[in-house]
């Protein structure tokens, strides 16, 4: 499976068949996440958890007992960088054929927190059940999909742009690099808010968060995770076709709508 593929075919698992993760997927899994960087150069600790060992639980997830959490130094574009590795691990998952939701809100996060052995300083964005899809999703999965509308994503030109905020990029004008910026377009955001904007700009591509109320407390903004999701589909979608790419924080000063803040941008050739 490509890295394509797997952007295509994902989606939030939240009802497993209830067979334990395989000892050799686990092993794959934990692997990948141990070796996975991200642009901002921050480690991440990772670790498998026995839901019942530790007394985990989520009330959306159901059919496995294995999670998968990260955690790291509470330090500036932790939420970025977390965004970007956690996404990493999600879509290599997805090619073993194992199920994941990130979740950063629906689950006993002070008993995750003490499996993760969460120190002052420390933060654990988000966890994931690891399992195998069950056949049928639960009334629950089906109803909380259709309630945050989880199938459906913005238009390409609105969320793309061409040189500046008042000018939607079309797939046909966006060209070579089309392909990366669908791979964005299809990522898994937070209640599916998409705050992704991008603008093309000669051979660059600036992202910016377009910030929702309520999301960002001042000292943790859970849309930054999205926009490392987003960083990570972009970049793994262009490696994948053939396009060479170099991460920057780098603001342009494009003049950009209220409430949308400049994040980094990727030169690309
Ligand atoms: C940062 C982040 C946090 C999320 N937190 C939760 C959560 O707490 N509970 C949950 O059920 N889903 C959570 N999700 C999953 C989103 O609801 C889901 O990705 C979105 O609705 C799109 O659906 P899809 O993943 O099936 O494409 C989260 C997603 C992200 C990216």
């Amino acid at each position: 499976m490509t890295i394509l593929d797997a952007i295509k075919n994902r989606r939030s698992v939240r009802t497993f068949d209830g067979t334990a993760l395989r000892p050799d997927d686990a092993q794959k899994i934990i692997g990948f996440a141990e070796k996975v960087g991200n642009p901002y150069g921050i480690p991440i600790e990772w670790k498998l958890l026995d839901a019942k060992k530790y007394g985990l639980s989520s009330p959306v997830i159901v059919g496995t007992d294995t999670y998968i959490a990260g955690k790291m130094r509470r330090v500036p574009h932790a939420e970025e960088a977390f965004g970007y590795a956690f996404e990493k691990v999600v879509l290599f998952a997805e090619e073993l054929g194992a199920g994941t939701t990130w979740i950063a809100g629906t689950m006993n996060r002070n008993a995750f927190e003490k499996a993760m052995e969460l120190t002052d300083g420390e933060v654990m964005p988000c966890v994931s059940p690891l399992g195998y899809p069950a056949k049928k999703m639960s009334l629950r999965e089906g109803i909380m999909r259709k309630g945050i509308k989880a199938d459906s994503r913005l238009a390409f030109g609105e969320a793309f742009f061409d040189g500046s905020f008042d000018k939607p990029l079309t797939t046909e004008s966006a060209v070579a690099i089309a392909g990366a910026l669908e791979a964005v377009r299809l990522a898994p955001s937070a209640v599916n808010k998409q705050p992704w904007r991008v603008v093309l700009c000669g051979n660059s591509a600036h992202f910016y968060e377009k910030k929702s109320r309520g999301y960002d407390d001042g000292a943790w903004d859970i849309q930054k995770i999205d926009m490392g999701i987003a960083l990570c589909h972009f970049d793994a979608a262009a490696n994948e076709l053939g396009i060479g790419t170099a991460f920057e924080i780098s603001d342009p000063g494009i003049d950009a709508p209220d409430d949308t803040v400049y994040i980094a941008s990727f030169k690309y050739e």
